[in-house]
């Protein structure tokens, strides 16, 4: 009976070492909690085009989407912990939504940290139909119309839900929050003109705004994005200290090998250190995470400090999701 046991603790022991080694030996799936054609998805297969080449092996985006982007991360977190899903999350999923929602999951505990990734500051934009060529000017606009004016979001919980909060906080107007799977489908609406606004990521919007078929008006950062930079903080345009970041990052679920996320840590700073990935990724005003922030261990503790941050402001809200 012995034999058997030290046999199969061997089996289980060699048998994880040898998946690691061998990791990976098929595709690998990026779970994108969010619909296609938005900034999540859009900044993951970028980086799946690039890790595939590191691999070479697949590396293939799903988009699962609804409930602020939890049902996504949830169908991650209860994925096997071998290496071959990835969850790809942000402030909003792998944050707010923890202050939102009852997930069944803990979002520090169910999963184990692989990569900080690009980050970007909010931008607040309007559809084109308003008649506004400043902040000062939308901003009276807001504040003259009949009824709450409607801001697209990507469900409780998500970025640009938290991004409007934290408007309605520091400008006093109150938002009628229309949710979307993703902000991919609210920029739709948007320049359709179905919906008045978005506190969105930059990376969203700029390409919108370069066509000219939205209004960009400021930018939640106190210095101007390098490839938007005719477009002025909020600082200048008046909602000073409305500053924030959206950063995204990758996680596995909990007891995915070490060495398999070390495997998954050294392709994805690779890919972030491709001169073409990077200019991607720029171009869209997405900021590279700094070096000293791209280890495992410093996306759980940036985690961490971010759930203390932003948990009261989100839990003052009092947002109720249905
Ligand atoms: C968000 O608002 O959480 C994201 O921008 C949604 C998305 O990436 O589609």
């Amino acid at each position: 009976m012995r034999k058997i046991i030290l046999a199969a603790i061997a089996v289980l022991a060699f048998g994880g070492v040898a998946a690691a080694q061998n990791f990976p030996s098929r595709p690998i799936t990026i779970i994108v909690p969010f619909s296609a054609g938005g900034p999540s998805d859009a900044m993951a297969r970028i980086l799946a085009e690039r890790m595939k080449v590191a691999f070479g092996e697949q590396v293939l985006v799903e988009n699962v989407t609804g409930a602020g982007g939890s049902v996504g991360v949830g169908r991650a977190v209860r994925s096997p912990p071998d290496g071959y899903t990835i969850s790809f999350g942000h402030l909003g999923t792998h944050v707010a939504n923890g202050a939102v929602y009852k997930l069944g999951y803990d979002l520090v505990t169910d999963l184990e940290p692989v990569a900080l990734l690009p980050s970007n500051p909010m931008i607040i934009v309007s559809k084109k139909a308003v008649p506004a060529s400043s902040l000062k000017e939308f901003l009276a606009w807001l504040k003259a119309q009949p009824t709450a004016p409607t801001a697209g979001t990507a469900g409780a919980g998500s970025g640009s839900h938290i991004a409007g909060l934290y408007f309605e906080n520091v400008s006093g107007i109150k938002l009628q929050y229309v949710p979307y799977r993703g902000t991919g489908p609210a920029m739709n609406d948007l320049v359709a003109g179905q919906i008045d606004m978005i506190v969105d990521q930059t990376s969203n919007s700029i390409g919108q705004v370069r066509a000219g078929n939205i209004r960009a008006y400021a930018i939640t950062d106190s210095k101007r994005v390098e490839s938007a930079s005719d477009i002025p903080t909020v600082d200048e345009a008046g909602l000073p200290g409305f500053h924030m970041t959206l950063w995204s990052g990758l996680w596995v679920p909990k007891g995915t090998p070490k060495d398999v996320i070390a495997k998954l840590n050294t392709a994805t700073v690779e890919a972030l250190g491709d001169p073409a990935v990077r200019k991607q990724l720029e171009n869209l005003g997405l900021q590279m995470p700094p070096k000293d922030k791209l280890t495992p261990q410093a996306l759980g503790a940036w985690q961490k400090a971010e759930i203390d941050k932003w948990w009261p402001m989100i839990k003052a809200a009092n947002v109720k999701v249905d």
